[in-house]
């Protein structure tokens, strides 16, 4: 059994909402603000691609527009096992420290647990942005 198996379920059930008619790619994202509160979000695609949104976005700016800002933990569920891209880790890290969990898991019940540093080091933070 999963350490994380309510991120996870939340994760797997969200996948399942996926609107991905053109990858078909359902990728679902769990993540667990600082006070305990989860999210979850799934990739909401566009038949204009570049309109198309990342599971994790979707979590977290459901947080962000409900209060919570902090995050303390990311869970991504792929059947494959797919890494964050590039654009969710730099919006992960508007919201987070670099200490973050990060896990990635795939259908067999695999999980990789890693942080946001391992994922986006040298990241351009908002502490960077404030160095003039
Ligand atoms: N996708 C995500 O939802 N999160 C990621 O971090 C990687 C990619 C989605 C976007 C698109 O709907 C599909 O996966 C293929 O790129």
């Amino acid at each position: 059994m999963s350490k994380y198996k309510a991120l996870r379920d939340l994760a797997k059930s969200t996948a399942a909402h996926a609107h991905s008619p053109y990858s078909k790619a359902k990728v679902g994202a769990a993540i667990e603000t600082e006070d305990g509160t989860l999210f979850g979000g799934c990739n909401v695609e566009n038949s204009s691609f570049g309109g198309t949104t990342c599971a994790e976005q979707v979590a977290i700016f459901k947080a962000v527009s409900e209060g919570k800002k902090r995050l303390k933990r990311v869970y991504v569920y792929t059947d494959a096992g797919w890494s964050p891209c590039g654009i969710c880790r730099q919006i992960m890290s508007e919201f987070a420290s670099p200490e973050m969990e990060v896990i990635i898991s795939n259908k067999d019940g695999d999980e990789k647990v890693t942080s946001l540093k391992e994922l986006l080091p040298l990241a351009f933070t908002p502490e960077e942005y404030q160095k003039r």
